[in-house]
């Protein structure tokens, strides 16, 4: 047992040459449940993700490594058109990835703009483990995927290719209705992955190739923190997928959390943070947005802007594929 004055000196500082001591804050963030471990991750591709991180927590491990093993299987699967390897490119024919990856002690990571390496949320998790830093973008996060032991790859496949130059030929124009959900119910977007391990430690990922045909050097929700996924390991966690822009300008994950904290069940918050957009942005119905979320009790919620959003679910003796609901419904 710790007495509050030993407690105290353990964690004064020394500032300025006067003794402070910070506030304590209760940090709880590893509550076991017998419904855990739990994985949930965004769309039909989070099935095999789901069985890859499932790996990972059914032999004990963190929720972190989970996450990070589960997203790494759309990253490297070049049929998965929306993240990684196969992605899509952007409108000059480069495929440029965003991805982000977050503990339960908020601890943080994220890569931007990172070209030619098949796994951006390894990179991510470099930078949090490995940097003083949150965020490495660009040529500065490809170095340091290379510097770290990362090879440079071909993402951009011959078929993606293809299509690239199908596109340029006919168009070439970017436009909102490229983004693929709006397109084409079957090819999906980010995955977002939350994971719960037997201890009650809450991880998340969020990996993708962001719009299809986006404008050089447009980077999405997905490695924002706080947009494309956030984690608070007392309260629970978020992920978001879809078009980017609308989750970035209301900072959607973040919110989840929040309204989470503030007492909402994870469906009530992800139904609220959709709310959200709808008053804020005129167009909304133009996009396809869907949030999931999971409180630290292993609750979870989803809900989405246009019907078609999906999520794929995995406990013990549960394994399914659940539609979510939508603020517009089928006419
Ligand atoms: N949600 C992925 C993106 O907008 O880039």
């Amino acid at each position: 047992m710790i007495n509050r004055r030993h407690f105290l000196s353990k964690s004064s500082l020394v500032l300025g040459g006067a003794m402070i001591a910070p506030r304590v804050f209760s940090n709880s963030y590893s509550v076991q449940n017998e419904s855990f471990p739990i994985v949930i991750s965004t769309w039909e591709h989070g099935i095999p993700a789901n069985e890859a991180a499932w790996k990972v927590l059914a032999g004990g491990g963190h929720s972190l490594d989970a996450v990070e093993a589960g997203v790494r299987v759309p990253e490297g699967d070049p049929n998965v058109i929306t993240v990684g390897k196969g992605g899509i490119p952007d409108a000059s024919g480069k495929v440029t990835l965003d991805a982000c990856i977050m503990d339960e002690k908020g601890r943080a990571g994220s890569v931007t703009y990172l070209q030619h390496i098949v796994h951006p949320v390894s990179v991510a998790r470099l930078v949090m483990e490995k940097t003083p830093h949150v965020m490495l973008s660009g040529k500065g996060a490809l170095k340091f995927a290379l510097e770290n032991g990362f090879k440079k790859e071909k993402l951009l496949t011959s078929e993606r290719k293809k299509h690239w130059k199908e596109w340029k030929k006919e168009n070439a124009k970017f436009s909102n209705k490229i983004n693929i959900e709006n397109i084409n119910e079957d090819n999906h977007d980010t995955i977002g992955m939350l994971a719960i391990d037997k201890d009650g430690r809450l991880s998340g990922a969020c990996t993708t190739s962001g719009m299809g045909y986006k404008l050089p050097g447009r980077v999405g929700d997905s490695p924002i923190i706080g947009a494309g996924l956030f984690v608070d390991g007392e309260v629970g966690g978020a992920v978001a997928t879809g078009t980017g822009e609308l989750v970035m300008k209301t900072l959607g994950t973040f919110l989840v959390v929040e309204l989470m904290r503030n007492g909402m069940s994870p469906q009530q918050a992800c139904e609220e943070a959709v709310r959200r957009i709808v008053q804020k942005i005129p167009d909304y119905g133009k996009h396809q947005i869907g949030y999931l979320a999971l409180n630290t009790k292993g609750e979870n919620g989803s809900f989405c802007i246009r019907p078609g959003f999906n999520y794929a679910l995995k406990t013990a003796d549960q394994t399914e594929l659940i539609e979510a609901e939508a603020w517009l419904k089928k006419l």
